[in-house]
């Protein structure tokens, strides 16, 4: 499973963050001297992919300004001879196609993928989640195409999450255990309650996906919160397609951004 491109659903209001992203959208809060989306494009980046699909409202349209070149900044910069500045605000531009789609309605993260059926075809690609940031020495996104590369199988990541947590997440219920961090799955579950859910691991914001996910969007019906859920579709595409789905234990450190308490983590973590 050859993977070129990402799709990164950033339709969300970001209200765990408000009043800071009345405004500014959450994916531009900064961490260090870069805003979050940028950490995951750089992920991804570090995993040979170039090509980006934002889904995103009208109102995110900072988001593409801050990866569109800027003639006179990068400009100055030169004259002034601050390579080292100018390689950081044009290096995303020049290695990359970073394409806005648009999400009309807030209708679920499944529509939201859904969005990006045509740029992506019939080729296996990324999900990234942009209020997930994995820190790791290999990139999370990178050690999820490995893995569909050599099973031939989509797959999802997972982190252990305390039971008292696991309805804020999608849950996994796992078929078989292939390796020490890796399972095929039987079933997946968004945001069971605690005591239903069929295991203790969370999928966390990356996917390598099949494009069979499309065909098994077009038939998922409003879930959990009354939105179209990419768990769902996943779930019917490994029922209906026999597509195998993976999860792989990640390693490396996973930060919901979305969040002020783990922001502050993961700004302490960049900047130690
Ligand atoms: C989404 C997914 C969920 C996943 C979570 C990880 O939920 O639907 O399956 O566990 O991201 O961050 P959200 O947090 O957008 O409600």
């Amino acid at each position: 499973m050859a993977v070129t491109k990402v799709v990164i659903p950033a339709a969300g209001l970001g209200t765990r963050f408000l009043p800071q992203t009345k405004v500014i959208p959450k994916e531009m809060v900064p961490l260090g001297n870069k805003p979050a989306i940028q950490y995951i494009i750089e992920e991804a980046l570090e995993a040979g992919i170039h090509d980006f699909s934002i889904i995103a409202n009208k109102d995110k349209q900072a988001l593409f300004d801050h990866f569109a070149p800027y003639p006179d900044l990068e400009k100055r910069l030169a004259e002034k001879g601050k390579l080292h500045l100018l390689d950081s605000v044009k290096r995303i531009h020049e290695n990359s196609t970073i394409r806005a789609i648009e999400q009309l309605e807030p209708l679920g993260l499944g529509h939201a993928v859904l969005q990006a059926q045509q740029v992506i075809g019939d080729e296996a690609f990324g999900v990234i989640l942009p209020d997930d940031i994995m820190l790791s020495a290999v990139p999370a996104i990178g050690q999820l195409i490995a893995i569909a590369d050599t099973y031939n199988a989509s797959v999802i990541a997972v982190c252990e999450v305390p039971q008292e947590k696991l309805s804020s997440y999608g849950v996994i219920a796992i078929k078989e255990q292939l390796a020490p961090s890796l399972f095929q799955l039987s079933d997946l579950v968004e945001k069971p309650l605690p005591e239903n859910a069929p295991s203790h691991f969370g999928i966390i914001g990356r996917y390598v996906l099949s494009p069979k996910i499309f065909a098994a969007l077009q038939k998922t019906t409003p879930g959990a919160g009354g939105e179209i859920q990419l768990t769902d579709a996943i779930k019917y595409m490994m029922h209906h397609y026999d597509e195998k789905v993976l999860a792989l234990k990640v390693s490396g450190t996973r930060y919901d951004v979305g969040n002020p308490k783990d922001w502050l983590a993961a700004l302490n973590a960049i900047m130690k």
